[in-house]
């Protein structure tokens, strides 16, 4: 999997594992918290080299692979007028790519049957301000998901799961609330409260774990007749209610 160091990355690295997979993390930062039994590959998905090199280590010690999940991604925040190239370009990269793109491709011919989860988002649907870059790709990820359930499919299942702009990890969440509220952690926590009130029919934000056990789920052979469409895993905040 991409991005296994990372929040939700991190949690499906322990579900995944907690399911009896041996889970392999590509990702360009030390993990915070190593799960036993997983292995951590270093380095950056949006160098070729790297995402064929951490590849063949994988084909070298493991043969074969069963899941990839792409969780690795990135959000940077602006209007289309303030984006520059370099912006656009490096938050397609690494979240369409070669977080999911690239991935996709050296993985197809070490996996026979398999699973493959692309972590998009609630904005694969809608757009927030100010998010533009980020927005169009997770609106990318869609289309990829579905051409891979296409193309591979049965042999292979491809989904899409797509979070809320709120699960509580830390970069992603905690940075958008300190560009609103400053540095205090208070605010900090008093702001991504009052997201997760407003926004979610279950009152708070997501937790990690949430998502990574039901990517365990789509993993599993539970989930064997669910292929080439978005599961949405965000606490209601896409459920079209007129509170
Ligand atoms: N946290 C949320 O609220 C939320 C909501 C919707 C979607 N998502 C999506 O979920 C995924 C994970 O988000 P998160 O909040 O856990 O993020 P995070 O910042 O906690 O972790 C990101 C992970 O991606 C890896 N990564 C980033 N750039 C990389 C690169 N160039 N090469 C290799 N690895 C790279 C990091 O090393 C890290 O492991 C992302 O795709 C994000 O867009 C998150």
């Amino acid at each position: 999997m991409t991005g296994g160091t990372g929040g939700i990355g991190a949690a499906v690295m322990k579900a995944l594992r907690d399911e009896g997979a041996h889970p392999v993390s590509v990702s360009n930062t030390e993990p915070t918290e190593r799960v036993p039994g997983a292995e951590y590959i270093n380095g950056d998905i949006t160098d070729r080299g790297a995402v064929l090199g951490a590849v063949s280590e994988i084909k070298e010690s493991m043969g074969k692979v069963d899941i990839l999940v792409n969780a690795a991604g990135i959000e940077e925040y602006a209007p289309v007028h303030l984006t520059d190239e370099a912006m656009f370009r490096r938050v397609m990269d690494v979240n369409v790519t070669g977080g999911a793109f690239l991935m996709i491709r050296e993985v197809l011919p070490l996996m026979e049957q398999g699973v493959i989860i692309n972590v998009a988002s609630v904005q694969s649907f809608s757009a927030t301000r100010n998010a533009a870059a980020y927005v169009t790709s997770k609106h990318a990820l869609l289309g990829l998901t579905r051409s891979v359930a296409l193309d591979y499919g049965p042999r292979i299942r491809c989904l899409a799961v797509c979070p809320p702009g709120t699960v509580d990890t830390p970069p992603l969440v905690r940075k958008a609330a300190v560009l609103e509220v400053g540095n205090s952690e208070d605010r900090v926590a008093e702001k991504i409260s009052e997201w997760g009130g407003r926004a979610h029919l279950t009152g708070r934000i997501g937790r990690p774990e949430e998502v990574g056990k039901v990517i365990a789920f789509l993993c599993s052979d539970a989930a064997s007749f669910m292929t080439g469409s978005a599961v949405m895993v965000d606490g209601g905040a896409s459920s079209p209610t007129y509170p």
